[in-house]
């Protein structure tokens, strides 16, 4: 079948949007940009793949993200009038509200914008208003945080100086806040971190508790990620999401009431688990092993990846993937069967779902050279088992998000 064949280039990620493309669009669509192209400026926001330890975010534990060449970027201009409006390139819808009369969200993309706009303001960050122009190569859906990505573009756009002379890790807080507070996603730190302080050709090894955090260098010379969208819509994924995490609070607040020290599934080895087994149901106790074993494995992870053994960190993940399979039932059929087929494919070191589940995609640590063999056997033995259409992007490991320079 020749749509299976395709050539090498097939597989790469494609390149983020043109600056000057952006710059020339907002320019014929903006007459602001027109009267002053010279304060036209360009935020790019990457995309991330957790490497290792999901779901552990929020129970303060650690987690192994990287930034990834699937991009967001918004041109925009600033405006004087206290409005924001901004034009999805693709589509051509526009969407806006003002800064002195944020309402509550809408179900639609403008959420986030509106919601890290209204998180600036609660921490005190003046914000400004602006015409802008959204394009991205980054697919909403897809497990790959498009929603930091706009929250944290949108925090560049919202602020002056762009990013409002803030490091990192607090505007990744801020982000973190709109979706929690305005989006109504309990979602943990991660994604927001990863994609406001990522580095090139590094993972991000994060203390979701002490929030310090460092780089851990990617073996790129010889190996890619490579990411898998496995197409399918996320089920219900925002209330699923919330009720495991509900039910990580609950289980704390039951161990802690016989051991103290317990202020969050960080602070629980598997052996108190094991001990205080007869104090959780079934269900709660299965939650409570995947986000404690996680953790170690994230650790371990670490480990393995510095000192180059690739068997360990293969091990990591496939036992990450089945804890979250069977232990935090968050994978999908279609997960399930994406894992199977990399598995199964000389070339490819490891792989596992990553993100939240429930829909979403696959990471893989795949040999260079063996990418578009990933890519061949997937579009051929994923379709037929699941009815839908795969995506599959060798992704580069790049910085997070900020100014686009001489944009
Ligand atoms: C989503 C959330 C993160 C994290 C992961 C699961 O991506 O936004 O905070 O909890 O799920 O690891």
């Amino acid at each position: 079948m020749s749509a299976t064949r395709g050539s090498a280039a097939e597989v790469l990620a494609p390149d983020p949007p043109d600056p000057t493309w952006l710059r020339r669009t907002l320019i014929a669509r903006q007459p602001l940009a027109r009267h002053n192209p010279r304060a036209i400026r360009l935020v790019r926001a990457p995309g991330r793949v957790n490497l290792i330890g999901e779901h552990t975010d929020y129970n303060e534990g650690f987690v192994l993200p990287a930034a990834i060449n699937l991009e967001l970027r918004i041109a925009w201009v600033p405006a004087d009038d206290r409005r924001v409006e901004i034009e999805l390139a693709e589509s051509g819808e526009r969407g806006g509200f003002a800064l002195d009369a944020i309402g509550p969200r809408t179900g639609s993309w403008v959420d986030y914008v509106a919601g890290t706009a209204w998180a600036l303001q609660e921490a005190g960050v003046p914000t400004r208003g602006f015409r802008g122009l959204l394009a991205s190569t980054l697919p909403t859906s897809a497990g790959l945080s498009s929603s930091a990505a706009l929250e944290l573009a949108s925090a560049w756009a919202l602020t002056e100086p762009p990013g409002g002379g803030l490091d990192g890790m607090t505007l990744a807080r801020i982000c973190q806040r709109a979706e929690n507070a305005y989006v109504g996603v309990n979602c943990g730190l991660m994604d927001q971190a990863a994609e406001a302080l990522g580095r090139a050709a590094c993972a991000m090894l994060l203390d979701c508790r002490t929030l310090a955090w460092r780089s851990v260098p990617l073996p790129l010379d010889r190996y890619r990620l490579v990411v898998c969208d496995t197409g399918s819509p996320r089920r219900l994924g925002a209330s699923q999401y919330n009720a495991r995490r509900a039910q990580c609070e609950t289980a704390v607040a039951v161990l802690a009431a016989a051991d103290p020290t317990i202020r969050a599934l960080r602070d629980v080895t598997p052996e108190m688990l094991a001990t205080l087994r007869g104090r959780l149901d079934e269900e709660t106790y299965r939650r409570c092993e995947h986000v404690v074993r996680e953790d170690a494995r994230v650790l371990e992870t670490v480990t393995a990846l510095e000192a180059g053994d690739l068997a360990t960190v293969a091990r990591c993940f496939a036992e990450s993937h089945a804890s979250l399979r069977d232990l935090y039932e968050v994978s999908s059929l279609e997960l399930d069967a994406m894992v199977e087929i990399a598995e199964a494919t000389p070339g490819v070191i490891a792989a596992r779902m990553t993100g939240a589940g429930f829909g979403g995609s696959v990471v893989a640590l795949v040999e260079r050279g063996a990418e578009e063999r990933l890519r061949t056997a997937i579009l051929a033995q994923y379709p037929p088992r699941t009815g839908l259409r795969p995506r599959v992007f060798a992704v580069e490991v790049v910085d997070g998000a900020g100014l686009v320079p001489g944009a």
